[in-house]
């Protein structure tokens, strides 16, 4: 068990789903886990009547999570939409997990996904041997959901072509996947739903149809609002990353975070924390997640090749890479704010000197 690279939701944070099952009160939606309130519960986190405490899996607005279990408990399916890095992904996943108790069934929505790959699909040597039978046929992940009453996760909907997207009309609104071959159908069972995500930077991608749209209700997941929140959502993933990977470097400063972020931040908005100075920003997206990368890798280096605590120099090369991501226009931009803001700063000298030996 130990050796697994990446436990799913359910797996590692079992304890809490087993506990808060336990303390529920509240009526429970036909096949879930847990209650609409407790699921809630699973995603921001709380403490429970006996004192038991869920730790926060979201962090952000209580009301968008509210939102999201609200219409997994009616008959539309819900997209998350947003920016990379928003933690579409991540809810998702744990949606799924305080739901249905299982994050697994799960499509990539590529623009290769086929509408074999959402229906069903055919074993053909069976199919040769025996003719078309249930044996022949190759469930999907939204095939079994449908069977067991369960949540299905379609990652990155609006890269699937549009022809294939609308396979999942029939299955939202008729709530039936029919089988023309076999002459059948599959009815979904009660506490079946889809729960897509669609990020709105990609480039190619294809935009739903009316029809599909309107059996989707939308969710925007919002970058974070607060610095602090910032901070804090960078400290608790990099906390779980220093876990899980097991490197032998010490816990990072809340200051390296801090100027992460605030770097992050104030080019992302193109105006420093202090609104005096405006500033160009880069094309990249500089979202949390890329935030939390930066300082993984930054804690990486530290640890093997540094002296085990986190230094300036460690996340130069980090926060280089995440900023300019084209040669020529993102270079003049992060030059600019090297010497117009970062130089500048009296505390910021270490990051102003490690930065510049590497631009
Ligand atoms: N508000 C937040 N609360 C908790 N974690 C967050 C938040 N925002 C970002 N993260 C973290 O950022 C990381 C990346 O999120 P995720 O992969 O879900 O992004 P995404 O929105 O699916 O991006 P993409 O569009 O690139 O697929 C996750 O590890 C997640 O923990
Ligand atoms: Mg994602």
């Amino acid at each position: 068990m130990s050796d697994i690279l990446r436990y799913h939701a359910e797996q590692l944070f079992a304890h809490e789903l087993e506990e808060l099952k336990k303390q529920d009160q509240e009526k429970r939606p036909h096949n879930w886990l847990l209650s609409p309130q407790s699921v809630v519960t699973y995603l921001i986190g709380g403490k429970l009547k006996n004192g038991f405490e869920v730790t926060p899996k979201y962090i952000g607005s209580r009301r968008l999570m509210e939102i999201s279990v609200a219409t997994l408990a009616t008959d539309r399916a819900l997209l998350l939409y947003g920016l990379p890095g928003t933690a579409k992904s991540w809810v998702s996943e744990h949606l799924a997990a305080g739901i249905s108790g299982d994050s697994t069934m799960i499509i990539q929505g590529t623009a290769g996904t086929s509408e074999e790959s959402i229906r069903y699909g055919w074993n053909y040597a069976r199919l040769l041997a025996e003719g078309p039978s249930k044996n022949a046929l190759v469930e999907t992940p939204v095939m079994r959901a449908m069977q067991d009453g369960k949540l299905v996760r379609i990652e990155e909907l609006t890269r699937i072509g549009a022809d294939v997207q609308d396979t999942l009309i029939t299955i939202l609104s008729e709530k039936t996947l029919p089988i023309p071959e076999l002459n059948s159908e599959i009815q979904a069972t009660k506490g079946f739903n889809v729960i897509a995500t669609a990020n709105n930077r990609d480039k190619g991608v294809n935009e739903l149809s009316s029809a599909l749209k309107r059996r989707f209700n939308t969710v925007i997941l919002p970058m974070p609002d607060s610095m602090e929140e910032e901070i804090d959502i960078v400290r608790r993933r990099v906390e779980s990353f220093e876990k899980i990977m097991d490197l032998p470097a010490e816990k990072p400063a809340l200051e390296e975070i801090r100027r992460i972020v605030t770097i992050f931040r104030e080019l992302r908005n193109g105006v420093t924390l202090d609104g005096k100075t405006k500033l160009k920003s880069p094309g990249a997206t500089l979202s949390t997640a890329e935030a939390i990368s930066v300082v993984n890798s930054g804690l990486a280096l530290a640890a093997y090749f540094g002296d085990g605590t986190l230094k300036a120099a460690d996340l130069a090369a980090g926060i280089i890479g995440a900023v300019v991501k084209d040669p020529v226009q993102d270079k003049l931009v992060w030059q600019e704010y090297l010497e117009t803001v970062v130089k500048t700063r009296d505390e910021w000298k270490d990051v102003y000197r490690a930065c510049r030996d590497l631009v």
